[in-house]
């Protein structure tokens, strides 16, 4: 059977766009938030196949999604790294900050051991999904995961990370390396398990100058998809520089990815007119209006469909499904996508 997300990307022009919505298992979904009550705590969640298997599949049988992203996190391959992760409630993501020191003195461990289960998640899925779903496997971009690292955290501004690259450039590049190798060998288990598609998720490329841009997205980036490709790994590779704005356009050129997703804050007709013309589009919903549905809900399906009608375009938010989205907002988007 024929997948259509895997056509778009292969560069075909849809009747309709595929849909699927990032953070698409989560807290918005009553089924989620009971099997995440059975978890000791999110770590371990991500970790046990049975469980993180049973949450992917949730938002495909509830809304018929044309994509399944494996339930997983960005900050599970600081593990591979040796660094302790957990996760407070209500207060995300904890990790111990690391100095300049701390990262002279770390190494790449047992990828496929540590994050072993990752791999049999993505094994169960690519034997449970439907035939016509595609499976999104993902990680986190380097500057990304390094910058919960060093800040120990989310953070408004990343401003230890910022500094550490311009203080201690050679300890950045280091940490930057470091995270490339383990993603890779990350990102090959799981095409290896079954996934159809890679992601690589940059949540924290806006407002970097332009040596900084080069140097933490699109360098560690470029090495990531060129030692997927080394591989022998062939499957498309989304890449998604949240915020990056302008920068888009040297992403486009330089990283290697196959395709882009694009947050919502980038000008849509900027998007259409500049980017390369036969490279594959995803987004761009704000995940506001997905919350407040309705009529504006409607109006901006409706322009963003039409603003990309002419090329390969995956229907998508520009940032993920926030936890107080009523169901029938989404069962209303998909209506509308799927009927266009
Ligand atoms: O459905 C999916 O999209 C697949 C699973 C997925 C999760 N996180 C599950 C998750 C994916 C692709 C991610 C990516 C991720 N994780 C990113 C990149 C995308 C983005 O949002 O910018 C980042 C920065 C993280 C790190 C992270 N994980 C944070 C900051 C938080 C706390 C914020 C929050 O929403 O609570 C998480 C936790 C997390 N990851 C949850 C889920 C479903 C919620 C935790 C819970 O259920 O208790």
């Amino acid at each position: 059977m024929s997948k259509i997300i895997l056509d778009v990307l292969s560069g075909v022009i849809p009747e309709r766009p595929p849909v699927w919505l990032m953070r698409q298992a989560g807290r918005y979904l009553p089924e989620y938030r009971e099997v995440r009550a059975t978890a000791r705590n999110f770590i371990d969640f991500c970790l046990t196949p049975e469980k993180a298997t049973a949450v992917t599949l949730q938002p495909i049988e509830r809304f018929g999604f044309d994509a399944a992203i494996l339930f997983a996190d960005i900050l599970l391959v600081p593990m591979a790294l040796g660094r302790r992760v957990w996760f407070e409630t209500g207060e995300g993501p904890k990790l111990d900050p690391l100095s300049a020191e701390d990262i002279a003195g770390m190494s790449v461990g047992d990828v496929e051991t540590i994050l072993g289960p990752v791999g049999e998640t993505v094994a169960r899925l690519s034997k449970q999904l439907p035939g016509e779903t595609t499976l999104i496997g993902f990680a986190g971009s380097p500057w990304t995961v390094a910058t919960y690292m060093i800040e120990g955290g989310g953070s408004k501004d990343r401003w230890n990370a910022r500094r550490l690259y311009w203080e201690h450039p050679e300890a950045m590049q280091r940490l930057l390396d470091l995270l490339s190798e383990a993603t890779i060998r990350y990102l090959v288990m799981q095409a290896r398990a079954g996934a159809d598609v890679l992601k690589l998720f940059d949540s924290w490329a806006e407002g970097l100058p332009p040596p900084m841009f080069e140097d933490l997205v699109i360098r560690p980036t470029r090495k990531i998809v060129d030692g997927v490709r080394a591989a022998g790994i062939d499957v498309p590779i989304i890449g998604f520089p949240k915020g990056a704005g302008p920068n888009y356009l040297g992403y486009a050129d330089r990283a290697g990815v196959t395709a882009l997703a694009l947050d919502h804050s980038l000008n849509t007709e900027w998007a259409v007119s500049e980017l390369p013309s036969g490279m594959p589009l995803q987004g761009q919903l704000d995940p506001a209006v997905l919350r407040a549905g309705g009529h504006a809900l409607d109006g901006e399906v409706d322009r963003i469909i039409s603003a990309y009608s002419g090329r390969p375009h995956i229907f998508n938010l520009g940032h993920g499904i926030t936890p107080d989205v009523p169901i029938e907002n989404v069962q209303r988007l998909v209506k509308r996508i799927k009927g266009h």
